[in-house]
């Protein structure tokens, strides 16, 4: 958890002032759901207790000033225009939330935050929808406005796809604002309804497990991969003569029926897609009945799916989801996000955590030569806002 109070000293420390408000937002873990989101279908996702703090006052002067303590970099700039900065990236997450707020005629003006937490960058956990939910409520703190979780949710991917140029789906964002503590959600991206699920105690821990690959082609293979689904739906509108915007609007009957007249590549992809949203709703039956053994294959399911018809995993990845399966304590491992390299999310009993973290660095380094760092989670609650 975020000490809020080490955020405000920072705070003070820099701009030798006291800050007024924070927002806190949490990074996000998918547990079942690889690249369903943005096809309209089912995804399976948990907040996780690791946060990113926004923290500050507002200023009377029309400028921004925000200072990244992870990165030690500061950076001001004016309300208008918002532009994008190739030297401080990590401001465009920041703008593109304030830019999102301006088209919707929400007003604000100048203010100084640091930007703190615990929640790591780039280790495939989401900083950046957390940083974007974090802002929001920060924002909403200082120059109060009306919006409720869901629209603002919306906004935060909205600033994401439009201002910072990443084609994502909702996933993220709606596990940083409605994650509950020891809960899974399960969001339809169709209806945009959504189910809270206890966990069954001992609630598992989350190990994230860091592959140490960062595919340079992340976001184009990514974009790649959103492109063949669409093109996807437009040659499964042809064969079946009506009208399919998204993934979700074919039944399994349907595409099993014509799957043999596709492309072998756009196949797969919808394959993938479509076993996904039903392991979903396995998943849900599977918490339900407090079936975390079940859940846990259901994961490796998803990860086989995710290699062999998606093609969005690596040898890392397979490796690290190969060996923590032989591990005592682990109900299932798959990797998590965009996939491409990053992290493996491994469900795992708390008793068993110690032993399974130092087994599954001990095997990755002797397999690859280098270490595999590790972070262990709670599941969360979501993203606040905090008046100091
Ligand atoms: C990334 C995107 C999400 C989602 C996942 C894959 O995390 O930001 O919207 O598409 O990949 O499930």
């Amino acid at each position: 958890m975020t000490d809020i109070h080490s955020c405000a000293n920072l705070y003070q420390q820099r701009f030798q002032s006291t800050p007024r408000a924070a927002g806190i937002a949490p990074g996000r873990v998918e547990i079942l759901g690889n690249h369903t989101d943005y096809n309209g279908g089912l995804v399976f996702t948990v907040a996780i207790d690791k946060t990113i703090t926004v923290c500050g006052e507002k200023i009377p002067e029309p400028r921004i000033t925000v200072y990244s303590e992870a990165l030690q970099e500061e950076t001001s700039f004016a309300p208008e225009p918002l532009v994008k900065d190739s030297a401080h990236p990590w401001a465009d997450y920041v703008k593109g939330v304030l830019a999102q707020l301006r088209k919707h005629g929400i007003p604000w003006g100048g203010f100084q935050a640091v930007i703190g937490g615990d929640l790591p960058i780039g280790a495939g956990v989401s900083s950046s929808a957390a940083l974007e939910a974090a802002t929001a409520l920060f924002i909403k703190a200082l120059y109060p406005y009306d919006m409720d979780k869901l629209r603002l949710a919306q906004l935060c991917r909205a600033a994401e796809n439009e201002f910072v140029g990443m084609p994502c789906g909702l996933l993220d964002q709606f596990s940083s604002f409605f994650g509950e503590k020891d809960s899974i959600i399960m969001l339809d991206c169709r209806d945009l309804t959504h189910k809270i699920l206890p966990l069954p105690s001992p609630v598992p821990r989350i190990v994230l497990c860091d592959s140490g690959t960062r595919h340079e082609l992340v976001d184009s293979e990514y974009r790649v991969r959103r492109e063949q689904c669409q093109a996807a739906c437009r040659v499964l509108a042809n064969l079946l003569g009506k009208e399919i915007n998204q993934l979700r609007d074919i039944t399994m009957l349907e595409f099993m029926d014509l799957e043999d007249a596709m492309d072998d590549v756009l196949r797969r992809r919808v394959r993938h897609v479509l076993y996904e949203n039903q392991r979903v709703m396995r998943g849900v039956a599977a918490v339900q009945l407090h079936n975390l053994h079940h859940l846990g294959e259901l994961m490796v399911q998803s990860h086989q799916s995710s290699r062999n018809l998606f093609e969005n995993s690596c040898r890392e990845l397979d490796f690290l989801v190969e060996e923590a399966m032989q591990i005592p304590g682990c109900y299932g491992a798959k990797l998590t996000g965009g996939g491409f390299g990053g992290s493996t999310v491994n469900l795992v009993q708390p008793e068993h955590t110690e032993e399974f973290i130092r087994a599954i660095q001990e095997r990755f380094e002797l397999k690859f030569g280098r270490p595999c760092p590790t972070l262990v989670c709670s599941v969360g609650e979501g993203a606040r806002m905090v008046e100091l």
